[in-house]
């Protein structure tokens, strides 16, 4: 089953037909995770919003560990994520697209891994190419399509670096420019430890993002909330349109 996991802007998918709930235990809380169901067309796929249904769970505070153990214990295989992001490149203006290829990780103090306690030996993943090009590139012609209804083009930039910092604020200036300088086109809070937790578990990950605002620094003035949640409602109508036709030529 292909799960999406819903950022800011994302925390229900009115298109979709409701088909019921998992209440998920895990091992790394209390409380259940709870995973929607959702029915389109012939396919059923599962939603996951990370920041919680009323959006009031931090970047630092989500618990990527239970989120992740709760998706492959339903039987998850595929992980399709959505982030809102800030835009470094001057490629990634608000309101466009980017599938990265590769991330760099500044985040710090989060439960990151599964393989730390009753183990039988030391475990390290491969995380070389920390994204599955196989759902890469499916994004990319679901977007495509997509697109194709369009009059005015909806920008995709298909391949590039997504920098984890640790939030929940936003960056100063000069760490924008260090991240630029390390390479990174894009920088949020939420993919990481999300994507390595994916690939503990071997889940197929990938990511779209929404670049919901210029990084600190390269746009003009103060980053503004507002401005980011119009950049958000007008971007997650587009990101609902390519779902629906990943989920069509989804084999
Ligand atoms: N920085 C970090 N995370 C973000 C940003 C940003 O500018 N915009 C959206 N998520």
């Amino acid at each position: 089953m292909l799960a999406i996991i819903g950022g800011t802007g994302l925390s229900r998918i009115e298109e979709f037909q409701q088909g019921g709930f998992k209440r998920v235990l895990t091992p790394f809380s209390d409380k259940r995770v709870i995973v929607e169901l959702y029915n389109f067309e012939d396919k059923k796929i599962a939603f996951l919003p990370r920041h919680g249904k009323e959006h009031s769970v931090p970047p630092h505070r989500i618990n990527y560990r239970a989120n992740i153990w709760a998706l492959h214990s339903i039987g998850v295989g595929n992980v399709l994520a959505i982030n809102g992001v800030g835009g470094i490149s001057p490629d990634i203006a608000p309101g466009e697209f980017l599938i990265p290829d590769q991330l760099i990780d500044y985040s710090h103090n989060r439960k990151a891994t599964f393989f730390e306690d009753k183990l039988k030996f030391v475990t390290h993943i491969d995380f070389t190419y920390p994204f599955s090009q196989k759902i890469r590139e499916k994004l990319k012609f679901a977007f495509d399509h997509a697109n194709e209804k369009l009059v005015i083009k909806q920008r995709l930039t298909e391949r590039g670096v997504y920098g984890c910092t640790q939030g929940p604020r936003l960056e100063t200036a000069a760490e924008i420019i260090r991240l630029r300088n390390d390479g990174c086109d894009v920088v949020g809070m939420t993919g990481m430890p999300e994507a390595s937790l994916a690939r503990e578990l071997k889940l197929n990950y990938a990511m779209l993002a929404l670049s919901t605002n210029w990084a600190a620094g390269l746009g003009e003035g103060e980053i503004s909330l507002s401005q980011i949640e119009s950049v958000v409602k007008n971007g997650m109508k587009f990101i609902v349109e390519v779902l629906k036709s990943y989920l069509r030529y989804d084999s």
